[in-house]
């Protein structure tokens, strides 16, 4: 174990980031989709006034119930969050050639749609961050069961931090019932993991969380982000 991860171990995640921000001040970045996880860690940050930066990447195909929970958490809170667009250019020439719906054609469309919209915006918003906070869960899928709280991102070159990748999917629902904390409307309605509109859709009981996001797909349902 690193010393840093040796210090983190079982720490609140307020105390944890408190202390990430002694390592690296002004270098710890906090990335929202506005999902359930990561209203609980924007809770936890703005409830404790951290010096966190926290940013959301609008890929412009958002569904409006994730615009409407940003509203509420933006009017709520009163905190920065700064709001990451796509290339113009990128986006016009994508759209321009191969029209609005190409990510069903194929996987190599869908991960340039999803390089474009999500991870070159990603990128830039991760300019000189060296904590790199997320609201992954290990129980997600099993891509993710192999991560750990505090990784090392070899390829961005950073740590990334991930306070919640032990809770379970019900004390993710405690935190956000005893805070009384916004959450996206969409979840009332069977949406679990929320993406872009196009390549989200509601789950049935008892299936994957991440069976909606890019359903059509056999593929390991990752965009990028994080894998
Ligand atoms: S994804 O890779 O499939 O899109 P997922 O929706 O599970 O990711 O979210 C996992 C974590 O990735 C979130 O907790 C958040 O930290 C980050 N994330 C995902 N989408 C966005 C987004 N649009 N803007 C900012 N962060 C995001
Ligand atoms: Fe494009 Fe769909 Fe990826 Fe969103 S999730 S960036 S719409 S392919």
């Amino acid at each position: 174990m690193t010393d840093i991860t040796t210090a983190l171990v079982n720490k609140p995640v307020e105390e944890a980031i408190q202390y990430l921000l002694e390592q690296y001040p002004g270098a710890v970045a906090f990335s929202t989709s506005f999902g359930q996880e990561d209203q609980v860690i924007s809770d936890i940050i703005w409830r404790n006034h951290l010096p966190v930066r926290v940013f959301t990447l609008d890929t412009g195909r958002l569904f409006q119930e994730t615009y409407d929970v940003m509203d509420l958490t933006m009017a709520r809170y009163k905190q920065p969050v700064e709001v990451y667009y796509p290339d113009t250019t990128a986006v016009e020439k994508l759209v321009t050639t191969k029209g609005p719906n190409s990510f069903y054609e194929s996987v190599e469309n869908r991960k340039e749609c999803c390089g474009i919209r999500k991870i070159v915006p990603l990128n830039r918003a991760l300019e000189g961050v060296k904590v790199w906070i997320t609201g992954l869960r290990a129980e997600q899928s099993e891509n993710r069961q192999g991560m750990e709280t505090l990784e090392w991102d070899e390829h961005r070159h950073l740590y990334k931090y991930n306070p919640l990748i032990h809770w379970g999917y019900d004390e993710v629902l405690a935190y956000l019932e005893q805070h009384k904390v916004p959450y996206n409307k969409l979840h009332d309605k069977g949406f679990i993991s929320i993406g872009c509109a196009p390549c989200t859709r509601a789950i049935e009981p008892g299936e994957n969380p991440r069976a909606g996001r890019w359903w059509w797909e056999q593929s390991q349902k990752e965009c990028g982000l994080h894998g």
